[in-house]
């Protein structure tokens, strides 16, 4: 069944891969005008309003575009993935120093661990939240491996106080060896660990035949590669080749920033496209110029000053400035583009999640583990709320 569901998603990944598979920014037009060209005509016709209630609901797109993108289909559709709400009981004591949405998260996972008094290991577990809930909960013992000594001590400090047999380890799982720890280990639990963290997890969990696992997963394109390398043999077969850029649309969500973070993010935008439009006329060349961070105060002075830097960065002398109206006129164009193809590739974005999942789902399966997916609580609570749930089969 994953199979099937991971070759649906992958052939609906590969059919669309135009319309997500490029970076937004770096473009001076929809790279599908030729292939959708009624789909870019609408699109440009689109008010301001309808383009930020798109971005505010993007459970709706779906349903909205299918009249020009035939063959749209929900993530859902594809891969169905059940819904397992578990609410703790656990003592208002133990809450203590965790902020809400994060108890919100522990103890939803915590329902996803069931097998009782086997020894547990918390992967990169920060403070060891979920480790000392599970501590609490079924009394096991917990081994929390986390590289920062100082979150280890903190954590260290907490069980002691509550009388817990949880252990903290300071490593770091990626370069130091931890086969040691999961071969005692009955359970390996990793809620929000990142990109190569949680790969090499499964990894070590599968040598060391470790009998469950349970792992949220997030920020896919936190690894060494520049191209991703998928775990399963059947997703190393897809044609689909997945960079960073690529990975990183799997977890981006509609901008949730506060308004002055949301300014400032697009006077930065402004000001590179402007620099951007510049270049491409001065070189006589139309391809995107990568340009360093810059420093803030850049981005707090009119756009002349961030263009002579940029310019310097890269042995070019700034003569822009009278054209400056007009390049910002045009940069605003650009940026109006660059929300409606962002728009469109978020489209497709759940459906990259789950090819992800599915991949860690398959290498488990391949590997002789019983896996399935579940949602562990709302979207709202946290947007990466997918979490794979393996048993070693007898
Ligand atoms: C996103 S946090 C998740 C923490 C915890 N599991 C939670 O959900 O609250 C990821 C944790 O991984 C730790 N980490 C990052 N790189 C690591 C490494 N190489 N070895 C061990 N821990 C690492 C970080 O210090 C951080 O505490």
């Amino acid at each position: 069944m994953l199979t099937t569901q991971f070759q649906q998603l992958d052939n609906y990944l590969g059919h669309f891969r135009q319309l997500w598979q490029f970076t937004p920014f770096v473009q001076d037009d929809y790279p599908w005008r030729t292939s959708y060209p009624s789909l870019a005509d609408w699109l440009d016709e689109q008010p301001e309003q309808s383009i930020l209630l798109w971005q505010a609901q993007p459970d709706q797109l779906i349903n909205t575009f299918s009249a020009y993108i035939p063959g749209l289909r929900l993530a859902d559709d594809l891969v169905p993935v059940p819904h397992q709400q578990h609410v703790s009981n656990a003592p208002f004591w133990l809450k203590a120093g965790i902020k809400g949405r994060k108890w919100q998260q522990i103890s939803a996972f915590s329902g996803l661990i069931t097998a009782k008094s086997q020894p547990i290991v918390e992967w990169c577990a920060g403070k060891g939240h979920l480790g000392r809930l599970l501590a609490w909960q079924d009394g096991c013992e917990v081994l929390s491996l986390e590289w920062q000594s100082e979150l280890c001590q903190q954590g260290q400090v907490i069980a002691e106080k509550l009388e817990l047999r949880q252990q903290f380890h300071c490593l770091d799982v990626l370069k130091q060896s931890s086969g040691h720890y999961l071969q005692r280990a009955q359970q390996v639990v990793a809620l929000h660990a990142c990109g190569q963290l949680h790969m090499t997890m499964l990894e070590q969990a599968v040598e060391n035949k470790v009998q469950e696992i349970r792992l949220c997963p997030c920020c896919y394109q936190l690894i060494p590669q520049s191209e991703y390398h998928p775990l399963s043999q059947l997703a190393q077969k897809s044609e689909l080749r997945l960079s960073r850029q690529d990975l990183r649309l799997a977890v981006q969500e509609t901008v949730t920033a506060h308004q002055r973070e949301r300014d400032k993010r697009q006077v930065e935008r402004r000001y590179r496209q402007i620099f951007d439009i510049w270049q491409r006329r001065h070189l006589g060349q139309n391809q995107y110029l990568s340009i360093p961070s810059a420093p803030d105060s850049l981005f707090r002075q009119p756009p002349l000053a961030f263009c002579r830097w940029a310019a310097r960065q890269k042995g070019l002398a700034f003569d822009g400035h009278q054209q400056l109206p007009e390049l910002t006129q045009m940069a605003e164009n650009r940026l109006r583009q660059v929300d409606r193809m962002e728009l469109i590739q978020h489209m497709f974005r759940r459906h990259l999640e789950l090819w992800l999942v599915l991949d860690r789902c398959l290498y488990l399966q391949e590997n002789g583990y019983e896996t399935s997916i579940s949602t562990f609580c709302a979207r709202e609570v946290t947007p990466r709320n997918l979490a794979i749930r393996a048993s070693l089969k007898a």
